[in-house]
């Protein structure tokens, strides 16, 4: 069976970080036969400065047509005057528009080793395993904008039928873990988040019930990921709040280098990305943490590419890498991304083969 992975480096690190993941697939392909095919296609910034567009129509004409698409980063300060129909973020949000990507998925799981990285105490954060599952087509993104010269306005909308798809999408993977569901919104001021708990609530209550549900205020959310983040298994939120929640559920673990997401809908490929940005200020330099993005690169073999065992051996590659000290500059290291990129391949190397 041919995979085809289309590869969005995009801006700054981001060619960095899928280099690196794009030669540990191939070891892994090499080693185990997944018959991997790549094609790197210009997206964000690079894409504007090649042809004007962040997401040209070639581009997702070659997405629409993958199994899986492994992205870097977009944007940087050379973009950051383009208009805002054509910025590389603008882009972004289209490709996650146009391939019905309505649920992001964000684990936050700390190494062991990795527990002194962290800016918490270790008995808060040790043994964190959480999943944040972030509507991502919806919302404030992708309301009406208005502008005039004195006043500027952001709808926000979410119809019932959004909110069930990526409820039950949440539901369904915390039925697979622990079986506590945290439904985040501001129902106490915002009407878009009381539809979101009635909905919510129904969706769970009927399809659900063996759950453990509960609702949580987004500032009082934000409080806990600091105070007590291990309470929690599947966090379930709208764009907005999904995105502040994931930087800081990044933060709390020590790296954002180290954060995997997965980006998904009903059918077709899915994104896979770490959530990470661009940082300018270390490109080009070689140091930037690869290890965000070979996970994220195990997540799309587990859940766009049907090789789990695959997903399992790299998982197991960067534990390994990470258990044997070697760390990137952000995790307080002085390990280049080819340093670690090679500790991968070479825990890859002496695993023992599963079949794919
Ligand atoms: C993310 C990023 C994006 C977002 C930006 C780059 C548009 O912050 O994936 O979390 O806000 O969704
Ligand atoms: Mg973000």
């Amino acid at each position: 069976m041919t995979r085809n992975i289309v590869v969005l480096g995009g801006d700054g690190i981001g060619p960095e970080v899928t280099a690196a993941a794009v030669t540990v697939l191939r070891a892994l392909d090499a080693r185990i036969g997944l018959d991997l095919h790549f094609d790197a296609q210009p997206f964000g910034g690079a894409a504007i400065d090649a042809c004007g567009d962040p997401l040209p129509p070639a581009v997702l004409d070659a997405c629409r047509a993958a199994d899986a698409i492994l992205l870097g980063a977009v944007g940087g300060p050379k973009w950051a005057n383009v208009p805002s129909a054509i910025r590389p973020e603008a882009g972004l949000l289209r490709l996650r528009s146009e391939l019905g990507l309505y649920a992001n998925l964000r684990p936050l799981q700390l190494h062991p080793a990795l527990v002194d990285a962290s800016p918490l105490k270790p008995e808060r954060i040790s043994g964190v395993d959480l999943l944040v599952v972030r509507e991502l087509t919806g919302g404030i993104y992708f309301g009406q904008r208005t502008r005039s010269e004195t006043r500027a306005t952001d709808e926000c909308a979410y119809s019932v039928g959004e909110v069930e798809r990526v409820t039950r999408s949440a539901a369904r993977l915390a039925r697979a873990r622990r079986g506590k569901l945290t439904s985040v919104d501001k129902a106490n001021v915002l009407e878009t988040s009381r539809l979101w708990r009635e909905v919510v609530t129904r969706v769970v209550r009927e399809e659900f019930p063996e759950l453990q549900l509960e609702h949580l205020l987004v500032d009082a959310m934000a409080m806990y990921l600091v105070s007590r983040p291990r309470d929690f298994d599947v966090i379930v939120t709208e764009n907005l709040f999904g995105d502040v929640l994931t930087d800081e559920c990044a933060a709390v673990s020590g790296s954002l280098g180290m954060m995997p997401s997965a980006s998904v809908g009903d059918s077709g490929p899915g994104v896979y990305e770490p959530i990470h940005g661009s940082a300018p200020d270390i490109a080009g330099l070689g140091v930037a943490n690869p290890y965000g993005t070979v996970l994220s690169a195990a997540m799309m073999l587990r859940q766009s590419l049907a090789a789990p065992a695959a997903a399992a051996m790299l998982e197991a590659a960067v534990h390994g890498a990470i258990s044997a000290g070697v760390r990137t500059r952000d995790l307080g290291g002085g390990a280049s991304t080819a340093d670690a990129t090679a500790a991968i391949l070479s825990h890859l190397a002496s695993a023992p083969a599963i079949a794919a």
